[in-house]
């Protein structure tokens, strides 16, 4: 008997109106449009209005994934929602997006991976559904990043942006043979303090801000996010030459080329939105998804790997048949 795979139904997304370009960072903090474009290949971000919350992001980003799906909220049963910038201490942010949406029924909670949070979020509703502890899944990576920034500190203000991206997740139907084929997680706690915010409910009774040790990152990030591809191909049984689209976190440009160029992945079928979107932590994933299933190029039948690599520091890879 083959096991019953989760396929993924839809995407939908959602970025703020405002867009700030690193031209007016550089009104803000002494750095230049060159220096931005040049370390990371951001070319603009988008940031949430005031008022506008991570909750808003979110339900936004999940209508339009229940709209593509041909769905309305009453057919999912489980909500999922990979943040690191809550509206609140709690209750969940996913939680918030439930009653945004109007359900009453199912169970909603939140997934803290920082960067990995949606390859996270994937693998747990993958299991949920797997189990029979849901039917269908709302799985949302949703970050208002731009909220924990220190804008005097251009070695970190210049990197994030705010945004939204959802999925449906669904069990095959009979005849489907596609979905979520392999995920693997990992994390190493030791890691923690070179990737932070210098505050939070406990320690400071504050939100803090975040703090990065920029090239630490870097020197991790490389082998990290390779270790985890080759793993899921491993044990998929696959090989680097069978991808079709590799959708990588967008942190950084550099960081997006290095892991390509050891893998031997030609760049176009790497999805890449980072200069526009900039990074945009949990969202990041599910908005590259969305761009590259929007304009055509993700389709039906193709492999797909997803990974990302951020705070903890946490890391993860996921195959996807679409
Ligand atoms: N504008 C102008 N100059 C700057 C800026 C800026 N925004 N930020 C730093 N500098 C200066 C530094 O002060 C330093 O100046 P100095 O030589 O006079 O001391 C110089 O630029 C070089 O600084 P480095 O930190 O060595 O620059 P580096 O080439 O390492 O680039 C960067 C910095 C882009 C952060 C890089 O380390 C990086 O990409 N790290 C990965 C981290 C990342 O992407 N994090 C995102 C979150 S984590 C994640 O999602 C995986």
């Amino acid at each position: 008997m083959t096991e019953k795979k989760s396929i993924i139904r839809s995407v939908g997304a959602y970025l703020p109106a405002r867009v700030m370009t690193n031209d007016e960072l550089a009104k803000l903090v002494d750095t230049s449009d060159e220096w931005i474009q040049q370390r990371t290949g951001i070319k603009q971000r988008h940031v949430a209005a005031e008022g506008e919350n991570t909750s808003d992001l979110a339900a936004a980003a999940g209508r339009k994934a229940l709209e593509n799906a041909g769905m309305d909220i009453a057919d999912v049963d489980l909500i999922v929602v990979a943040t690191t910038t809550p509206d609140m201490t709690f209750p969940a942010t996913a939680a918030v997006v439930q009653q945004k949406l109007g359900m009453h029924h199912g169970a909603a909670f939140d997934i803290q991976a920082v960067c990995s949070g949606f390859v996270y979020a994937v693998a747990t509703a993958d299991s949920y559904l797997k189990n029979g502890l849901a039917k269908r899944a709302l799985v949302i990576g949703a970050e208002t990043a731009t909220r924990i920034l220190d804008w005097n500190d251009r070695t970190t203000c210049v990197l994030f942006g705010d945004g939204a991206g959802a999925v449906i997740m669904d069990h095959a139907k009979a005849g489907e043979d596609r979905g979520v084929l392999a995920t693997s997680l990992r994390s190493d706690g030791h890691y923690w303090n070179k990737l932070y915010t210098d505050g939070g409910p406990s320690s400071t009774r504050s939100m803090g801000h975040v703090r990065m040790e920029g090239r630490e990152v870097f020197k991790h990030a490389v082998g990290m996010i390779t270790d985890v591809v080759y793993k899921v191909l491993e044990d998929t049984g696959h090989t680097i030459d069978d991808l079709d689209w590799f959708v990588p976190h967008q942190a950084n440009k550099r960081i997006i080329d290095g892991a390509g160029q050891k893998l031997g992945l030609p760049p176009e079928k790497v999805v890449v939105t980072v200069d526009r979107h900039a990074n945009t932590s949990a969202a990041s994933v599910p908005l590259a998804l969305h761009t590259a299933v929007t304009d055509g190029r993700i389709k039906r039948g193709d492999l797909v790997m997803i990974e990302a690599m951020g705070g903890g520091f946490t890391w993860g890879a996921s195959l996807i048949r679409w």
